[in-house]
């Protein structure tokens, strides 16, 4: 049985103090739930939200890294450095990384292998843009990035690995994909999964949705049998809302 995940993005947001009260307030609020639950927080903030988070249910992730544990990569950071200070988890290929910052499913593929042999489970984004959805060509779109994005992975590597699948039309909008079409979309990714990689990694592979998921639509998208969690983003940004989507119903 693959055991739900609801994992915050607060994305470019949190000074230090800020993120402090929000990771101390929320212990208290998610002690019961029976999802894990992490939260990928800016560079910045990784060590002192750590610091807050130490022995707790709750994981500390960050939201990209690099493929070389060192170099002349100015801007950078190395999942080296990552794993130095103890983080648990990455985002890697997030849409607005591909949209803004030139990341491709090569480089989501390369950040990718060198989380996971630094011990970090990497969440590797996938999502169709709006015109891709409306011209029919989700499938196609996600195929390939899945195929090109877990290149040359073996089924070992997808111990470390969770998928989300995140339509890029609905992060940040307030649209969200019906629980239905999330639920498909997620089923098609599992098969595809299972295609290229076996039965085995394809059921035991966590694939979560993200897009405007929220204390409102949570409990629905949790009863589909086929997502397993939530990556947040806006909503993650209150203890008292994230905390519910955690212990969704
Ligand atoms: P929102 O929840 O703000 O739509 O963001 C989703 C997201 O991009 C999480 O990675």
């Amino acid at each position: 049985m693959r055991k739900p995940i609801i994992i915050g993005n607060w994305k470019m947001n949190k000074l230090q103090q800020d993120a402090k009260e929000l990771a101390k307030e929320l212990i208290p609020l998610v002690q019961g739930s029976l999802a894990d639950c992490a939260v990928c927080v800016p560079y910045t903030d990784l060590i002192c939200v750590k610091e807050v988070l130490a022995n707790t249910k709750i994981g500390v992730g960050a939201q990209n890294a690099h493929w070389a544990d060192n170099g002349a990569f100015t801007g950078e950071v190395s999942p080296a450095m990552l794993e130095e200070i103890g983080i648990s988890y990455c985002v890697i290929g997030h849409s607005e990384r591909r949209q803004y910052f030139g990341e491709t499913d090569k480089t989501v593929n390369m950040r990718t292998a060198a989380v996971i042999k630094h011990n970090i489970t990497a969440i590797v984004c996938v999502g169709e843009l709006l015109e891709e959805r409306e011209e029919g060509k989700t499938e196609n779109v996600l195929r390939k990035q899945i195929t090109e994005g877990f290149k040359n992975f073996s089924e070992d590597d997808f111990k470390k690995i969770i998928i989300a699948y995140e339509p890029v039309w609905a992060i940040g909008t307030g649209k969200t994909a019906t629980a239905e079409d999330a639920n498909a979309t997620i089923l098609f990714i599992r098969n595809t999964i299972k295609e290229l990689f076996g039965e085995n990694v394809s059921q035991n592979l966590r694939i979560l949705y993200g897009g405007s998921m929220n204390t409102k639509n949570v409990d629905e998208l949790m009863s589909m049998p086929e997502i397993d969690g939530g990556l947040i983003g806006g909503a993650s940004l209150k203890a008292a809302d994230f905390a519910r989507i955690v212990n969704y119903r």
